[in-house]
């Protein structure tokens, strides 16, 4: 079965990579996920905060110290085959843009820029907050010639435009979304308790939307991550628009071995369909994609709440 696929210019044998996440901290657990079949890795993220002249400007205990994230770029490069995508997190321009040139040196293949951004004051509009991105995207530009993926949030007014904005910045692929760190409150000690809990396939129809939504309005290539669980799920995600689709949550709860289960249920979709590749299946069901995006709009909606009595009585 032909499972090839095309994302930052990068020809990979099937759709899925490992998404950013500590899976990338050791060189046993990246080797543990291309022996189990992912196509590519992207590391977990190198952040802004690391950078100034006194040590990082948290006070967190970080993993690696830029210079070891550069050498670990290589180290993974001289002993994985899959493509290694190095992953920078940052909002502000800074002097962590140069290692953008020098993670390209240390061999990535391509850069996933992660515009974690969460606006906290009244003095910037949506428009200011957007300029930010573009020109954090056109300045790691000036410094990398290799393909850049720009991993975004939901909460973005016109996405179509971002988009298009994006690719002019100089971005050739998108990924959607980030997944933000909710903070809960426990009632019985009055505190906040912020944590990651695993995604849930409830999560991937948000993906479906946009994914659906921006695949004919962008020559960027979308990438999609967060709630995809299981080949349905990775199934639904490549037939909305996506080239390639990021797992993480499945395979921390699972293993990195999860991979070989996804990548043979969608083999078995695929031949129980009687396609001979994915994009023979994109095509027939282009249709489909169209569908989703026309439920997006506002007539599906009035419809389905006009309805919602009837079809559920
Ligand atoms: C423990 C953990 C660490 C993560 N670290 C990063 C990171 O360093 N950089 C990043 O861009 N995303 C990071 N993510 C987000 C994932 O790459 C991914 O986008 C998100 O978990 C949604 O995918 P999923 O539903 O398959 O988990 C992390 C997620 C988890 C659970």
């Amino acid at each position: 079965m032909n499972l090839t696929t095309h994302y930052l210019g990068l020809e990979l044998k099937n759709p899925v990579i490992a998404g950013a996440s500590p899976l990338s901290f050791s060189l046993e657990s990246a080797k543990r996920i291309e022996a189990a079949g992912a196509a590519a890795l992207v590391m977990h993220s190198l952040f802004e905060e690391q950078f100034s002249s006194t040590g990082p400007s948290v006070p967190i205990p970080f993993h690696m110290n830029p210079e070891q994230y550069v050498q670990h770029v290589a180290l993974l490069k001289k002993e994985l085959k899959i493509p290694v995508i190095a992953s920078l997190n940052s909002l502000r321009e800074g002097a962590w843009v140069r290692y953008a040139q020098y993670l390209q040196d240390a061999g990535a293949d391509a850069l996933e820029l992660n515009l974690y951004f969460l606006p906290r004051t009244d003095n910037d509009s949506s428009s200011v907050v957007e300029q930010r991105a573009f020109q954090i995207v056109r300045l790691v530009r000036q410094f990398v010639s290799i393909p850049l993926a720009v991993k975004i949030s939901p909460w973005i007014t016109s996405l179509p435009q971002f988009a298009r904005r994006l690719e002019e910045a100089g971005a050739s692929g998108m990924v959607l979304f980030n997944r933000f760190i909710q903070p809960d409150i426990d009632l019985a000690t009055f505190k906040t308790v912020s944590r990651l809990d695993p995604s849930s396939p409830q999560e991937l129809t948000l993906r479906l939307h946009w994914l659906a939504a921006l695949y004919s309005r962008t020559r960027l290539q979308l990438s999609a991550t967060g709630g995809i669980h299981t080949s349905e799920n990775l199934v639904k995600a490549l037939m909305a628009g996506a080239t390639t689709a990021q797992v993480v949550s499945c395979i921390l709860l699972n293993g990195p071995e999860y991979v070989q289960i996804l990548l043979s249920g969608l083999e078995k979709w695929l031949t129980d369909n009687n396609f001979s590749s994915i994009e023979h299946a994109r095509a027939k069901v282009d249709a489909l994609r169209k569908d989703a995006e026309n439920a997006a709009g506002r007539e599906n909606y009035i419809r389905i709440i006009h309805n919602w009595g009837r079809e559920n009585s």
